[in-house]
């Protein structure tokens, strides 16, 4: 059978999942099996595309986390929920499809959403996607709850309408507590100028079907957005951070590469009036090459954390040609101290690191799935070459200046290039001319580099030949510790 992905068009997207031939689907399968760029500790699809991750929320002692999922190939096509499950957030059992686009309020699509528990079961938020026969969108929030032991689904029910504040574009509810009610949070588009915006909605906590407007958050840092997708608000370390994708938004705002930004303020804290107090300035919140959509929640276990779609829309990516595309990060804890926030993976990813090896300056691997730490002394300039062959033919190469405080990450020599519009290097500035601690996390095709405890993350796709077998060259760099991961 012969793929023809890019030619799918709008009758095959959204064509229902029934419908799909069975020798299609293993066609499918059998394509992506072929590929080399399976990762070992990082959640992907088998088939079809993964977009951003939804309801993450802890039920009966496990993790619940699910994902935007389209099955029939690396487009965005009708989307349904993906849920997997975890005890210890590094190991994740598949449950299948969540939650399907299959009732008159998400007829094109079950969009990005949240969940939280409501008595024994999860209670999911997300955005009904309809459309109309003219093709005109009638966004709508619902709810459903779902059984974490069967994954059984309650009745779907509608819980905000279109509004007229907003255009079309208005999704992604959040769900969050504060001030001892329940609140969503969601992103849009203001009919008014056509910029992004927050809506706020508060409940009960006792009634999480009744949902009352509350007010419009507008983020004045970010104004120059036509749209803000996948909102958080999350409060840690006496502070409130506010995470979201402003998109369009201009340069002077906020300096980014990729085709849209993943971003976030800090403020003193979210206000019983639904305000922010002291917003600060707006940064990025990933200085690497495809990092969107993230979803963060404040836990049960009083820890923040977060999951990132390692990806970014409208972009083709090296796997498409297998028939998948698309990854998650790993969960990561965020926390603010001095203002700044901090990200850097849960310390259960500790139990995946199997015996260091001491690299001097070069290192030779059977396996590229490894954390690499080091350290770069103040006033020196260092190079790392990470998914390298050993004739160094391709690769992927990491700076450190601590002279001049930067760190880039240039991908122009990995060997299967892809979306070289947006640039083949990112680079990140560091604030002084100090020593630099570097954890690099390395998977088949996933890189995710954490600077001085995650002050700073670059996270990015890396398509390689040497995928399997791998060298790391490193110049100018001490206290050298590669740890291979459990497979
Ligand atoms: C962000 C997004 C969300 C939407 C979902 C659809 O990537 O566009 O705003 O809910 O993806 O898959």
């Amino acid at each position: 059978m012969s793929f023809k992905f890019h030619s799918f068009n709008k009758a095959d997207r959204y064509q229902n999942y029934a419908d799909w031939p069975e020798d299609y689907v293993t066609a499918l399968n059998e394509l992506a099996d072929q590929s080399p760029w399976r990762n070992h500790f990082h959640l992907e699809p088998k088939t079809g595309l993964i977009n951003d991750p939804n309801g993450f929320s802890y039920i009966n002692g496990e993790w619940q986390l699910f994902y935007q999922y389209y099955p029939f190939g690396p487009v965005h096509g009708l989307k349904s929920w993906y849920r997997v499950t975890s005890k210890d957030l590094i190991h994740w059992e598949e449950k299948g499809l969540g939650l399907l686009p299959d009732s008159a309020l998400d007829t094109h699509g079950a969009y990005s959403g949240s969940a939280t528990a409501d008595g024994d079961k999860l209670r999911l938020f997300y955005t009904g996607n309809v459309r109309d026969e003219n093709w005109v969108r009638h966004p709508k929030q619902n709810t459903v709850t779902l059984d974490p032991e069967t994954g059984a689904l309650g009745q779907k029910e509608l819980i905000i309408d279109e509004i007229d504040q907003a255009t079309d574009h208005f999704r992604d509810p959040m769900y969050f507590t504060a001030h001892g009610k329940s609140w969503l949070v969601i992103g849009g588009q203001r009919k008014a100028d056509e910029r992004g915006t927050l809506y706020l909605y508060q409940a009960a906590p006792s009634n999480l079907n009744q949902w009352t407007y509350h007010s419009e958050l507008a983020i004045p840092q970010a104004d120059s957005a036509y749209m803000f997708e996948c909102p958080n608000i999350n409060q840690v370390d006496g502070k409130v951070f506010v995470t979201f994708c402003p998109q369009g938004i201009d340069q002077d705002q906020l300096t980014y590469q990729n085709i849209y930004p993943n971003a976030y303020l800090v403020a003193d804290a979210f206000t019983a009036e639904g305000k922010l107090e002291n917003p600060g300035q707006l940064h990025n919140l990933d200085y690497g090459f495809d990092v969107y959509a993230s979803q963060l929640i404040n836990a049960p276990d009083g820890r923040v954390l977060g999951v990132s779609w390692l990806g970014l829309p409208e972009i083709d990516y090296p796997t498409d040609q297998y028939g998948y595309q698309g990854a998650l990060s790993l969960v990561k804890e965020f926390r603010i101290q001095d203002g700044h926030l901090y990200q850097y993976p849960v310390e259960e990813t500790l139990a995946l690191r199997q015996a260091p090896q001491v690299l001097f300056d070069h290192i030779e691997m059977d396996q590229n799935n490894y954390e690499y730490a080091f350290e770069v002394a103040a006033n020196k300039q260092a190079t790392i070459q990470l998914y390298a062959d050993a004739d160094k033919k391709h690769f992927v190469t990491l700076s450190i200046d601590t002279i001049d405080g930067k760190i880039k990450l240039d991908r122009s020599e990995m060997g299967t290039i892809f979306a070289e519009d947006f640039g083949t290097s990112r680079t990140l500035d560091l604030a002084g001319q100090e020593k630099v601690t570097v954890n690099v996390f390395a998977d088949t095709s996933v890189l995710e580099i954490f600077v001085n405890d995650g002050a700073y993350v670059m996270s990015s796709r890396i398509f390689t030949p040497s995928n399997q077998h791998t060298h790391i060259f490193a110049d100018g760099t001490d206290n050298n510790l590669v740890y291979p991961m459990q497979k």
